[in-house]
């Protein structure tokens, strides 16, 4: 039997638990999913059972393995990605979650980052962190737990509890005890100096969490320990390790000063790699850490969107419009336009460029005849007008529009929506061979770590476009359409005080 060796992802997102096998070439050679439930204990909150995720995750994981290793492909290396800023503070001695983890879309710590503001600390948070006051990062979520669990901040003093963002809370798990996480989830917490690339004291001070309980940051391919096989049942080393939306962007082989990736999974995030040296935005985008390996350190611009997949899903499950994702196209495509019916999914706020964490979600221009197929077309146009804000913003900050796109995630697939978007960019959008981005940079990642490739260049050269969707739109007819999302945009924003 011939003995191919292959890289393995645990891809842990914000609705599912995924493990893919890999070719080293990209090619998907077995794969296994677990949906992960979603808990709403109060209007704002969002949480996920911590120990479901580290039970589908090793689920996943041993039936990939499983199923590859049939096919007579030896499984070389393991890296893992991950839903970023959702937090999980846990039990050094049993590993046990002392809460359910806070997800990133969680909205409780809205007062605290708000009354931080106004004390005037966004300045020095930005400068340091290149990200903004919100209740989307990690401080403020950490914070809260040892706040509210009876007996955490005393536990916390003893050394008796660790915390993480989810990827190292799952090292922890599958290596029996190792506390480490990578650069780019350590620059998603509001605690960690990007420049400096290390944890900031008095940021920790400032977010009342005590450095003590973080993990130790290392750069994204490499050692991050071995999996213990008596506990897990799985052999593997784990040289690889990335945010989701940083890992997508190495999956799409944006390595480059320029090249831009927005994926469409329950949000949207659009990244540009900027190089070497960080960049300030002027309009509300984050500076991030896109990636190191090595001595090779890139920054990123980033947008987030926090309702992208989610409207979709919302069609799908809260209004019951639809049976599945897929048909919200060919509703789209049953009008000729929107016939001026705007949906502003601000279901949780609004994330970049406007950071409105009170805003709520919108819909406008109802007639008589407005039916399923409007709302299904608003719900989708959202999305793409939510995308054209943030390259405006991009824009405005490099002083140069993006050329091409690449988008990536579930929506992706979706060719009304893809075309949309281009003809609303006024930009090529392409969509790659691999859709499983976010994985696939995992993998590579992995697979750089490992040894298998040099470089990450080395890594991504096999990125293929699949289709490109050219704009097609007349501007006067996008001019018009933008006017009217404008407009009801403006209506969802909290009017200023
Ligand atoms: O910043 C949040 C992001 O990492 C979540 O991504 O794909 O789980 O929606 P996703």
């Amino acid at each position: 039997m011939a003995t191919t060796p292959c890289l393995i992802a645990l891809d842990q997102g914000t609705t599912s638990s995924r493990a893919i096998a890999f070719a080293p070439t990209g090619e998907i050679l077995a794969q296994a999913q677990r949906e992960l439930p979603q808990h709403y204990p109060r209007s704002g909150w969002v949480e996920h059972d911590a120990e479901r995720i580290w039970a589908d995750s090793l689920a996943v994981l041993q039936e990939t393995v499983r199923a590859v290793r049939a096919t007579g492909a030896v499984p070389a290396a393991l890296g893992l990605t991950n839903q970023r800023e959702t937090v999980v503070v846990w039990e050094r001695a049993s590993g046990r979650p002392i809460h359910r983890a806070i997800v990133w879309q969680d909205r409780r710590t809205a007062e605290t980052t708000r009354a931080l503001r106004t004390a005037g600390h966004e300045d020095l948070v930005a400068a340091r962190t290149g990200l903004l006051l919100d209740p989307y990062f990690s401080a403020s979520k950490i914070a809260w737990v040892l706040d509210q669990v009876p007996g955490a901040r005393a536990r916390a003093r003893a050394g008796e509890l660790a915390a993480g963002t989810i990827d190292s809370f799952l090292i922890w798990q599958l290596t029996g005890g190792l506390h480490a996480t990578d650069i780019t989830n350590a620059s998603r917490t509001s605690l960690f100096d990007i420049h400096r690339r290390s944890w900031d004291e008095e940021l920790c001070a400032l977010f009342d969490v005590p450095v003590s309980l973080l993990p130790e940051v290392r750069p994204n391919a490499g050692d991050f320990g071995h999996t213990r096989p008596d506990q897990t049942g799985l052999d593997l080393a784990i040289t690889g390790s990335a945010g989701d939306q940083q890992a997508a962007a190495i999956g799409q082989a944006c390595l480059a000063p320029g090249t831009v990736k927005s994926t469409y999974g329950t949000g949207c995030f659009l990244l540009q790699n900027t190089g070497a040296a960080p960049q300030a935005s002027a309009h509300k985008l984050l500076t991030t850490i896109a990636f190191q390996v090595g001595d090779r350190v890139d920054y990123a611009l980033e947008g987030s969107i926090f309702a992208a997949g989610a409207t979709i899903q919302w069609l799908r499950d809260g209004l019951r419009l639809i049976a599945s994702a897929g048909e919200s196209a060919a509703l789209a495509a049953q009008l000729p336009d929107n016939q001026g019916v705007y949906l502003v999914p601000a279901f949780t706020g609004l994330g970049a460029p406007h950071w409105d964490a009170e805003a709520r979600g919108l819909l406008v221009g109802l007639t008589r005849d407005t039916g399923p197929a409007h709302l299904a077309r608003a719900a989708l146009e959202a999305v793409a007008y939510q995308t054209r804000d943030l390259v405006d913003a991009l824009a405005a900050d490099c002083g140069a529009r993006a050329q091409t796109i690449r988008i990536d995630g579930g929506m992706a697939g979706n060719d009304w929506f893809a075309q949309f978007l281009a003809d609303v960019l006024g930009t090529t959008v392409d969509r790659p061979a691999v859709t499983e981005t976010t994985a696939l940079g995992a993998a590579l990642l992995a697979g750089v770590g490992g040894g298998l490739f040099d470089s990450l260049d080395d890594a991504a050269r096999a990125w293929v476009s699949e289709r490109r969707f050219t704009p097609a739109m007349a501007a006067g007819e996008r001019d018009r359409l933008l006017a009217g999302w404008d407009a009801a945009l403006a209506r969802a924003l909290t009017p200023p005080a």
